[in-house]
């Protein structure tokens, strides 16, 4: 029993292209999901209403507000300063930040903005941890610990 079966070609040909269609079925449900998940995140946020954010935004547990500062300082400080004085990104300040409403600075955040270098944070953080550093940095954003 050591035949192998080897396949006519119209055969091979159907296992490649079920290979395909199975690549095409994920990309759809990967596609959906997207969907699903912006959608949800979206119809949260609109029940926060228009104009302001979860009052007060609720302060992450300590060592999670660390990371999150640091990944401000670094990360997005990687674009918009260290110092949050600009760079390739504009100064995140307040005085940079004030005149914009604090839900499209947290979709901003959260989303990005599509077409430019401002790539979506959604991924890394709650919703509920976007509103708190919008409101920090509307407040002038705190230092890492040293
Ligand atoms: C790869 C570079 C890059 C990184 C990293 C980045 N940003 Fe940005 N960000 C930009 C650019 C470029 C813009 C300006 C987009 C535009 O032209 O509207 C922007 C815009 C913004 C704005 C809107 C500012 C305004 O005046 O309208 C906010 C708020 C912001 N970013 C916050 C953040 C935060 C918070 C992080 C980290 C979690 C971050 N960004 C990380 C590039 C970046």
């Amino acid at each position: 029993m050591r035949q192998r079966a080897v396949l006519p070609p119209p055969w091979q040909f159907f296992q490649k292209a079920s290979a395909g269609a199975k690549l095409a079925r994920r990309s759809v449900f990967f596609a959906v999901a997207v969907g699903l998940g912006s959608a949800a995140l979206s119809g949260i946020g609109l029940g926060y209403g228009p104009l302001a954010l979860a009052d007060p935004p609720p302060a992450p547990a300590p060592e999670r507000g660390r990371e999150l500062i640091r990944l401000v300082r670094q990360d997005c400080g990687s674009c918009h300063g260290m110092t949050l004085r600009g760079g390739l990104g504009p100064a995140l300040l307040p005085e940079n930040l004030s005149a914009q409403s604090p839900p499209a600075l947290k979709y901003t955040i959260l989303f990005g903005r599509p077409g430019t270098a401002m790539p979506p944070w959604q991924p890394f953080m709650t919703e509920a941890e976007a509103d708190w550093i919008v409101t920090q940095l509307l407040r002038g954003f705190p230092e890492e610990a040293k």
